[in-house]
């Protein structure tokens, strides 16, 4: 489930043996594990470690890179343009280590987020519930066969945050695909006319809702579907696919979370990522 390497800095070059370990690891679907990388916070950014800085409403405080516009955040003036920038600070480190590491050429650094709420307290609808096994898909996204690519850290000082890993990608859509309801292109053309999404939702995108939606709404799935439980301890960062790997928050207060979006074409091997697997178990073509 975990593939742990032993970096200690943000900034590379790294090892040769480390960077085809991380890649191979990384796209076939494990979480690679970075125990002794700490994100470090000044003393005074130490006042952030507090649920009060979100503004209760949304799950996360998220950062878009390309404005430097902060959302769902308490806090305002000085104390807000401090937060940002540490977000902005996590999110320029965590993209020269992805950098660094991995070979691809062309990887969108999108939103980061700060997550400052308790996740075992949270109460949600099922659907937006991530302590539910599930694999990243967003209604007001669509990827149309890009990858989602996380980078997290644990800036607890105390607890560890715990996840679940489900099974593979594979074993998990073959089992859902023949219980999906066909697609419905319909509505997918009427949310991008609408601006509903951000650009039209393609029935890859379609499909990778439903199979979150299913997948969180079936309880002997999240009960005996075959899985893991791995934490991540305070000071440590973690690098995951979440578009292919079956995950579930479980607990944990304080993380910091970049997310890249890439071309399947970028990838080593295109035909273990999600719309390669999905093509070939339903024989359509979804983009
Ligand atoms: C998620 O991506 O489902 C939540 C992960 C986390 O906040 O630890
Ligand atoms: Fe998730």
């Amino acid at each position: 489930m975990l593939e742990p390497l032993p970096l200690t800095g943000w900034t590379g070059p790294f090892d040769d043996e480390i960077k085809a370990r991380a890649l191979s690891a990384l796209e076939s679907g494990q979480v690679l594990f970075f125990p002794n990388l700490a994100f470090g916070l000044s003393q005074s950014e130490t006042r952030f470690l507090d649920a009060r800085v979100s503004d209760g409403k949304a799950k996360n405080i998220s950062l878009d890179p390309t404005t430097g516009k902060m959302q769902s955040s308490s806090l305002t003036g000085e104390s807000a343009a401090q937060l940002a920038a540490m977000m902005e600070r996590f999110g320029s480190q965590a993209t020269g280590l992805v950098h660094a590491l991995l070979p691809y050429t062309n990887v969108e650094r999108a939103r980061t987020s700060f997550r400052p709420v308790e996740v075992k307290g949270r109460r949600y609808s099922k659907i937006s519930d991530d302590r539910l096994l599930h694999v990243d898909a967003f209604p007001s996204r669509p990827m149309r066969g890009r990858r989602i690519l996380r980078f997290f850290a644990n800036v607890s000082p105390a607890s560890e945050r715990r996840w679940q890993v489900g099974e593979p990608f594979e074993d998990f859509a073959r089992a859902f695909l023949p219980r999906l309801r066909p697609h419905f292109g319909g509505k997918s053309w009427l949310y991008g006319k609408l601006g509903v999404t951000h650009g039209r939702r393609s029935p890859y995108d379609e499909l990778m809702l439903s199979l979150h939606d299913a997948a969180k709404l079936d309880s002997e799935f999240q009960q005996n579907s075959p899985q893991s439980a791995v934490s991540f301890p305070p000071g440590s960062c973690w690098l995951v696919f979440t578009d292919m790997v079956l995950h579930a928050a479980l607990g944990g207060e304080f993380a910091l979370e970049q997310t890249f979006h890439l071309d399947v074409d970028e990838l080593a091997e295109p035909d273990l990522a999600p719309i390669r697997v999905l093509e070939r178990l339903s024989g359509r073509t979804l983009i």
